[in-house]
């Protein structure tokens, strides 16, 4: 056992399964004595987990170790020592030239070592610095410690599935995160069940394809993804489940299924479009036409008539037109999305689409953009209002923004925020929607909730 406690803090970029990795990179650092602080000047070892999916995430990287500098400074100034890890998408794309860049910096670790981080770190204890960016061969999974619980929580992520061999010609997740690779089911499951024994109530598996899901099932068969999520719904605990992110071309008939069949597969589903004009659908590599696109919304719409749609759009991918970008639009008013990300094209060093012809200007990028987002959010208004004047259970996660109040999450994934005890977090209650906010819904506590026992101890 370590002699004293360590202070770790962790700056996390980028999507939720560098949040999961961040997680899992805290847990496996606890044997050598480390805990996580929020404030990043009582840190012995600072990690930043990066995103490069565009320019303006990995530039972050550079203004944060900025001010990591700085705070090493002031450290070393009282006598105390401060690590410095770089790890996630930026760590993979850049690795050497981070340390050449970047003098305070000791590790810089890949999304595929990071079970090797407690290794490097003992190394840098000792002055070498290294950088790791292989994907090795075995799996950082396995070699990771079991997933430990010590938080109190509802709801949590679990990677089921890492990687893409998609190559989207925009997007550079091919390369930080190597080839398609699908975790096997047994130890899915038993995450899951433990993370269900510490009180978890809601699970969102997570994959950069998620719905390419192909893992070794419990039988022995290939299970997809829908056979997966079918075996943890047997879960007693686990009220409600959720997967993100899907591409158009994987929704296989049974995982659309699904969403009519399984009342634990929560009416919500992610999935990008990223652009409504097919000559560009096509110059992106995403495999689908606009009109396919489409006809699958109808599909699932028919499966679930009250699901949630959340999507990515792209606007200003090279060659893009007016015309081009009206289509992305039409798409977008069409469909009606709940939910959406849109950004500017970003070229990204090594992708196909930065050595295009044709890349659109900056301040064209930013008008469309503009125009594209007032109509994406005058949509999930219009979905957010609707839901006024319904009943909905409602998962609460955590404590709200005033007092006596309490924060959950709809099926449709909004915020809502009602009156109501502390001890109701980890529940799922019915809630009366009184009205929609810009972000969130609030509403009344119908009596009728759901008794359960309390959340266990952390486990
Ligand atoms: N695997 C997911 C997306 C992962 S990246 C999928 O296939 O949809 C998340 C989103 O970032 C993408 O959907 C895309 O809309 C956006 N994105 C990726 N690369 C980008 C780039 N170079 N410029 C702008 N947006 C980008
Ligand atoms: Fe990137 Fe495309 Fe793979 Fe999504 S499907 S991660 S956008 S290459
Ligand atoms: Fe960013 Fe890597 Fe995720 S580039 S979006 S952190 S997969």
């Amino acid at each position: 056992m370590p002699q004293s406690r360590r202070k770790l803090h962790i700056k996390t970029f980028g999507c939720q399964m560098n949040a999961y990795d961040s997680e899992r990179m805290a847990e496996a650092l606890a044997p050598a004595g480390y805990e996580t602080t929020e404030a990043m000047d009582g840190a012995d070892l600072v990690i930043l987990n990066t995103c490069h999916i565009r320019e303006k995430a990995a530039e972050k990287v550079y203004s944060q170790l900025g001010r990591v500098r700085k705070n090493k400074q002031a450290r070393t100034a009282q006598g105390r020592d401060t690590m410095v890890v770089v790890a996630g998408c930026v760590a993979q794309a850049e690795g050497e030239e981070i340390i050449a860049r970047a003098p305070v910096v000791d590790i810089v670790v890949g999304p595929q070592s990071l079970h090797r981080l407690s290794d490097l770190v003992a190394k840098a204890e000792s002055g070498e610095r290294s950088v790791e960016t292989e994907f090795p061969a075995d799996d950082k999974f396995t070699a990771l410690p079991k997933r430990a619980t010590g938080k109190r929580q509802a709801s949590a992520f679990v990677t089921v599935q890492e990687g893409c061999d998609k190559f989207c010609t925009f997007c550079v997740v091919p390369y930080t995160r190597g080839a398609e690779y699908s975790r096997p089911a047994h130890a899915i499951v038993a995450e899951v069940e433990r993370l269900a024994g510490a009180g978890v109530r809601e699970v969102t598996l997570l994959g950069q394809n998620v719905n390419a899901y192909h893992g070794d099932g419990e039988d022995g068969a290939t299970w997809p993804l829908a056979r997966l999520l079918r075996r943890l719904a047997e879960i007693p605990d686990i009220a409600r489940m959720r997967f993100t992110t899907s591409h158009p071309r994987d929704m296989d008939d049974d995982l659309i299924g699904l969403f009519g069949d399984e009342a634990k597969l929560m009416p919500y589903l992610h999935l990008p479009y990223q652009a409504g004009s097919d000559h560009i659908l096509a110059a992106m590599n995403r495999k689908h036409t606009a009109e396919e696109y489409e006809r699958l919304v109808e599909r699932i719409r028919t499966a679930r008539p009250d699901i949630a749609l959340s999507t990515d759009i792209i606007v200003g991918f090279p060659g893009e037109t007016d015309a081009d970008f009206q289509a992305t639009l039409d798409v977008a008013k069409r469909v009606g999305f709940a939910q959406a990300y849109s950004f500017k094209y970003s070229a990204r060093p090594g992708t196909p689409g930065a050595a295009l012809d044709g890349q659109v200007p900056e301040a064209l990028k930013k008008e469309r953009l503009a125009i594209l987002q007032a109509q994406l959010d005058e949509s999930r208004r219009s979905f957010d209002h609707a839901t006024v004047g319904r009943r909905i259970p409602v998962l609460f996660e955590g404590k709200g923004r005033k007092p006596n109040q309490i924060a959950g999450r709809s099926p449709y994934l909004q915020a809502v925020y009602v009156e109501g005890p502390e001890t109701l977090i980890g529940y799922i209650a019915e809630v009366d929607i009184s009205a929609a906010g810009p972000n969130s819904l609030t509403g009344v506590m119908n009596a009728g909730f759901e008794w359960r026992e309390p959340i266990q101890a952390a486990v």
